[in-house]
């Protein structure tokens, strides 16, 4: 037997109603902060991740999934990791920002990354991504902070925790990932192996580092926040304040560096503790030198994205929901074509209808659209079929009632819409 390739996951039938509730959440919010949707290719030339997230990340370096293309140049292709990248060669490529007053736009889709797979990590997986264009105020940073927790709570999340940093710019940085280097370099026989490579290539991903015998070095390094120019230091002051004046709870942490390597200043993360290891529901932060590095203009750019898997695993589930209004069960074989008819004239008023196409014995219909949620059966047998009627049955009421054929459509629409209105 084939089966679904490890690390992936098929999204049920009776699943879906959670997926479809937290995609209507985002377009309906998301609107109304003035986003709109983009769609992007879910493969890209690899260079745009390579220069985009960074060589040396994990994801980079050991994640993706990338082929050549089957062409003579040998384009090298790549799944998209993430979509931040994609979204940014978009607005480059269609100069969206010199015709958006407003450059704020989001994506829903599948993503890409060849990890270790385990509860809530997936090597195909979904995001909500959001991303807004040419904003450097802070206010924008508390806005899609804002964006982000008022979408949490629209999908039933409730328990949550906001994680906030500042990693500076390509000011204070560069110094800053030096005296880190320094400082790491001392104590380099006593860390991880990871962590001794990452002195070297990325000292900012040792602060990611989760082995128990290195957080005490850890704990005691340079912090960031004690290395900021004052640019960064005042947009992170305002930051906070402003979340302040919004209520907003947060936790600072110096040791949130996320695992992508283009994120400047405001970076932050919402957790749940009932997600386990994988606790990270959503990251994001502010990328001023993306747009640039990947050959756009000089665009200060911010965004989150949620992992779509973990949200769902958190919301409570909805209702079971019905899968028909109406069940037409026919007894006799010449009766069929007015199941035909009807069931068309049905659905155009806007009945959720369905029909036995074996039409076997009355008793396994009935058993049918018991299972399915059906309000109403509409049965047509040897007498039914002669006077032109049919008996319908109220499920949950048990009495029926026999209805012309030609007055079965609007019999049921309107007891619907009187069911739904009482
Ligand atoms: P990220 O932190 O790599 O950020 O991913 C964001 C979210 O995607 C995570 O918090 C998690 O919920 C989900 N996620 C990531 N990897 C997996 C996986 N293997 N399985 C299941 N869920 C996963 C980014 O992707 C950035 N592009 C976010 C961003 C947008 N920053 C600015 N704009």
């Amino acid at each position: 037997m084939i089966k679904s390739i490890k690390g992936t996951r098929d999204i049920l039938p009776d699943e879906v109603g959670a997926w479809h509730r937290v995609e209507q959440a985002a377009h309906q919010l998301f609107s109304r902060y003035g986003y709109r949707e983009i769609r992007t290719p879910i493969f890209e030339e690899t260079q745009l991740f390579a220069r985009g997230i960074g060589a040396d990340t994990d994801i980079v370096a050991k994640e993706m999934y990338t082929f050549p293309d089957r062409d003579e140049e040998k384009t090298s292709l790549t799944l998209r990791p993430e979509a931040t990248a994609g979204i940014v060669r978009a607005v480059i490529e269609h100069n969206l920002y010199q015709t958006d007053p407003a450059l704020k736009v989001y994506a829903l889709g599948p993503m890409f990354r060849r990890e270790r797979p385990q509860k809530g990590r997936y090597r195909q997986f979904h995001q909500v991504d959001v991303e807004a264009f040419g904003m450097e105020r802070p206010s924008i940073d508390v806005e899609i902070i804002q964006l982000a927790l008022d979408y949490l709570r629209a999908c039933g999340l409730t328990e949550s925790q906001l994680i906030l940093n500042s990693v500076g710019d390509a000011k204070c940085r560069p110094a800053y990932v030096e005296t880190l280097r320094s400082a790491l370099r001392a104590h380099k026989d006593r860390l991880c192996a990871d962590c001794q490579r990452r002195t070297e290539t990325n000292p900012l991903r040792v602060l990611d580092c989760k082995v128990p015998e290195d957080q005490a070095i850890i704990e005691s390094l340079p912090k960031i926040s004690d290395h900021l120019c004052a640019e960064c230091r005042d947009h992170f002051a305002e930051v906070r304040r402003e979340l302040g004046l919004l209520e907003i709870p947060y936790e600072l942490s110096h040791r949130l560096v996320r695992g992508l390597d283009y994120y400047t200043r405001t970076t932050f993360e919402v957790t749940s503790a009932a997600l386990g290891a994988q606790n990270s529901v959503l990251g994001g932060g502010r990328y001023d030198g993306l747009v640039r590095d990947l050959g756009g203009p000089d665009l200060s750019g911010i965004g989150f994205a949620l992992g779509m898997e973990r949200l769902v695993m958190l919301i409570p589930p909805g209702p079971q929901e019905s899968r028909c209004d109406a069940f037409l069960a026919v007894l006799v074989p010449r009766a069929f074509d007015r199941a035909l008819l009807i069931q068309h004239d049905l659905r155009e008023a806007g009945v959720r209808v369905l029909v036995d196409h074996e039409a076997r014995g009355l008793k396994s219909q009935m058993k049918k659209a018991d299972k399915l949620g059906a309000r109403y059966v509409a049965i047509m047998g040897e007498d039914e079929l002669a006077d032109d009627v049919w008996t319908v049955r109220d499920m949950t009421t048990s009495t029926q009632e026999r209805v012309s054929d030609v007055k079965l459509a609007e019999y049921i629409e309107e007891k619907m819409r009187g069911r739904d209105a009482g």
